[in-house]
């Protein structure tokens, strides 16, 4: 069955540990997740993407990987895993699993016998092990959680981690570390996996002469994805998505040539602020990347590592960039849910593959007053607590009732859920027309009918207004700060707000036929 079904999909991101706890211990786990996929089917996704699922000290929420090849008892066990994939599978639901190869745990087997096996061992030369240049590190490259990007080891070598220092770096020009990959591929795609994101794809390589940081985008990735590229065609229609954080659009378009990556994460489009002259930049960029290649484009707002969109939105300043995460600034969350709202049908409308990061169907905001104490994403410590990192956009979700836990589970919820959630649970939106989540469904269901992969074009339009044609319908976005009239339609298919007297007001969203 090659049908590219990934193409134009509606892909729901799963953050499994603040998604739904089954076992009580205020940890979202797979038993929880089998108990909702009857809400994700009704609300009209394709696949889930779930973030790391495998054994972890969780030193950097499961992206510190200690086994590839099974389930952190936390989240349950390898046989619930299948379970959930066939139970997902009968319900047209597809799975994606996270896959990290840049780096491991420091609790892997592989990196606590290279500590063990001692300096020009074999065992060593899986990871980036160097010499220090007298007292210090090897070079002075920064991580990218903040702080130098090398551990000093008991016998005085030095581990390169471009993240934390309980993830240190394989080294992909060992023919060893390439074979280790492929067979986790394989041990996935066995099981029935239908997609694969790959994290920090683009920065495996690196020029440890330089004296800044050189490791983001080196030719010889692509030998790597080549070879992955292999392996999936060998299975029926499984496919790649790539997260590359890569300003150089024509540099990310390599990646995704056909026998490389079939798709990769958009972030030009989620990194722009609310603006009618940028956003059509993006779109237009996005589009002149990926049609002249064939492959489909894709529309992100949110993921576990960037600010909500109605925290995002709600701000002055809605441009978004990782080194400014701008917490606390004054927000408008009525202004930033509207926005919000329309920013999710414009998205929606956009020709390729959709990516939906859980809580942003309830328009949760980003939570910005967790207690210090409280907070795990490594960023923080690392930062001295500069950069509050990303726990804000984790924190778990709310299903049902007036107080927390809302249903989350029966126990303490690792990231404590702010009172007033109370009005943004499923249950509490779930029969309301007006609620963010019945926007979601209701799109959904129109995109899955109407669009998906395909082509757009401009309309002439007013000044900040948005308008294009896809081959079904016509997408309407209002940026600017009066209501406009809409083009000559037969129909309105939905709106993100309601019409004012059959205008589009600001930063509001219509589809008309
Ligand atoms: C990716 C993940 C992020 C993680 C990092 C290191 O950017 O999305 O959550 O911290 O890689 O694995």
């Amino acid at each position: 069955m090659a049908d590219e079904w990934w193409r134009g999909a509606a892909i729901y991101q799963v953050y499994l540990r603040s998604f739904a706890d089954g076992d009580g211990d205020g940890i979202g786990d797979l038993a929880g997740l089998r108990a909702k996929l009857p809400y994700l089917a009704e609300l009209g996704i394709d696949a889930i993407w779930l973030n790391p699922w495998y054994p972890s000290p969780m030193a950097d929420g499961g992206y510190d990987v200690a086994d590839y090849r099974a389930i952190d008892p936390a989240f349950g066990t390898l046989a619930e895993a299948e379970a959930y994939i066939a139970e997902a599978h009968a319900l047209n639901i597809r799975t994606i699993i996270d896959i990290v190869p840049n780096h491991g745990s420091d609790q892997q087997d592989w990196f606590v016998q290279a500590l063990r096996a001692g300096p020009g061992s074999p065992e060593r030369e899986r990871f980036v092990f160097r010499p220090g240049r007298g007292d210090g590190p090897p070079n002075d490259w920064q991580s990218i959680f903040n702080g130098p990007a090398w551990t000093q080891v008991a016998d005085g070598e030095w581990y390169l981690h471009l993240f934390a220092p309980e993830q240190p770096d394989f080294n992909w020009r060992n023919p060893e570390v390439v074979e280790e990959f492929h067979d986790i591929l394989r041990f996935w795609l066995d099981r029935g996996v239908d997609g694969i994101r790959i994290d920090s794809a683009a920065v495996l390589f690196k020029d440890l002469d330089s004296q800044e940081e050189s490791y983001t985008d080196h030719d010889e990735v692509h030998e790597v994805y080549r070879g992955w590229r292999r392996i999936s065609d060998t299975y029926d229609d499984r496919f790649f998505v790539g997260e590359m954080w890569m300003p150089d659009q024509e540099r990310f378009a390599l990646y995704l040539r056909p026998d490389e990556l079939h798709t990769a994460f958009n972030f030009d489009f989620l990194s722009r602020p609310w603006e009618a002259a940028e956003l059509r930049a993006s779109i237009d960029l996005t589009l002149s990347t990926h049609v002249p290649i064939g492959a489909p484009p894709t529309w992100v707002l949110s993921n576990h590592d960037v600010t909500r969109p109605v925290t995002k939105y709600g701000r002055q300043d809605t441009s978004f960039s990782h080194q400014d995460r701008k917490h606390g600034m004054r927000t408008d969350l009525v202004l930033g849910e509207r926005r919000a709202r329309a920013a999710a049908l414009l998205a929606m409308a956009l020709p390729g593959g959709l990516y939906v990061y859980q809580g942003e169907e309830l328009g949760l905001p980003e939570v910005e007053d967790l207690p210090d104490e409280l907070l795990q994403d490594p960023i923080f410590t690392r930062s001295q607590g500069t950069d509050r990192g990303r726990d804000g956009c984790r924190v778990p979700l709310p299903w049902s009732g007036k107080e927390p836990p809302f249903g989350f589970g029966d126990g303490t919820p690792w990231l404590p859920q702010p009172a007033d959630w109370k009005n943004l649970t499923v249950e509490s939106q779930y029969d309301d027309q007006n609620s963010m989540l019945s926007l979601y469904r209701s799109g959904l269901k129109l995109r899955r009918a109407l669009l998906g992969d395909g082509s757009l074009t401009w309309l002439d339009a007013p000044a900040d207004v948005l308008t294009f044609r896809r081959e079904t319908l016509t997408c309407v976005t209002n940026l600017s700060a009066d209501a406009v009239s809409l083009p000559s339609h037969e129909e309105v298919l939905i709106t993100s707000i309601p019409l004012d007297e059959g205008r589009l007001p600001s930063d509001a969203t219509a589809w008309i036929s």
